[in-house]
């Protein structure tokens, strides 16, 4: 397959990524998000507190700046939009850990967050790598946001979600394809595919003979199950976002271990666009 050609921002020269004009509503709920937990944030960050410090994390951060597919437009990707997002709240992170696995992604975000003023530890590592690199250099005693945003649930291993949730403060939102799930449901479950990294155990407790529809719904309770089970809540109204032709795109999930937090997600959630778990 021919490489896809590189797309530069003419405002700094630097690649962006093509994204779906539906990219705008994951980074309103980061930034919402973000906005609504200074005041927790304000705790652990100097002055007048130091208590570990307040991080952002990203395992599969992207360039920093996308373009809407089909249009000019370009946007903020969600490091960015996180940045500003802690700086409007006068509570800016103390420390941005962002990894991608392309190295082409890793320069123009860490290039482009410097132009802010933000000197950003990055990483170009698959996620199962960088996830121990950065866990490993954050203040375990600090307040920790991990905005997890794979394209697909090849790169969404459980053992991120359970290396991450061992940290003792830390709050994540979790990008499920709903897309890739159902295209390749078949594929995926096979015998050491997707889904045995994805949900490790599945296989003993969701019925395969079931119909489609059940069965991702009966994959899914599992996977939040085994998420509670790390002593974790996934917030319960997971959000549905879905394409301009209304197909049911991805599901921002939010963990977090800690009540204010699910408080604090319940707020943010836009009442409009909420569901259930509907699968
Ligand atoms: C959906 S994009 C991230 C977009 C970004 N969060 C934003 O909203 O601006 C996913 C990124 O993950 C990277 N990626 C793909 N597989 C990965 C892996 N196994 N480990 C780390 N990064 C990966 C890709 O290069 C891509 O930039």
């Amino acid at each position: 397959m021919a490489k896809k050609p590189t797309i530069l921002d003419p405002a700094d020269g630097l690649v962006v990524s093509e994204v779906g004009e539906w990219a705008s509503e994951k980074h309103a709920r980061v930034q919402r998000y973000i906005e609504i937990a200074s005041k927790a944030r304000a705790l652990y960050v100097p002055p007048p507190n130091w208590r570990g410090g307040a991080s952002y994390i990203e395992l599969f951060s992207g360039p920093g700046r996308s373009l809407i597919r089909d249009t000019s437009r370009i946007i903020d990707g969600s490091p960015l939009v996180a940045h500003s997002a802690a700086l409007t709240s006068d509570v800016p992170f103390t420390a941005m850990h962002l990894n991608d696995s392309d190295p082409a992604m890793t320069a123009a975000v860490d290039q482009r967050l410097r132009a802010l003023g933000v000197i950003p530890a990055t990483y170009s590592e698959p996620a199962e790598i960088a996830v121990d690199r950065i866990i490993a250099a954050i203040n375990p005693a600090g307040l920790h946001f991990a905005f997890l945003d794979p394209f697909n649930l090849d790169g969404l291993s459980f053992e991120i979600i359970k290396k991450l949730a061992r940290l003792q403060r830390v709050d994540m939102l979790i990008h499920v394809s709903v897309q890739d799930l159902q295209r390749n449901l078949d594929d995926y479950s096979r015998p050491g595919d997707v889904f045995d990294r994805f949900a490790p155990g599945w296989y003993d407790h969701v019925d395969t003979k079931q119909s489609i529809n059940s069965f991702r719904a009966a994959l899914m309770e599992y996977w939040l199950g085994e998420i509670r089970k790390l002593g974790t809540m996934p917030a319960k109204g997971v959000e549905l976002i879905v394409g301009s032709k209304r197909q049911r795109l991805y599901w921002l999930v939010f963990v977090s271990a800690h009540s204010l937090a699910q408080k604090l997600w319940d707020a943010i959630r836009d009442p409009m666009k909420q569901t259930t778990m509907d699968f």
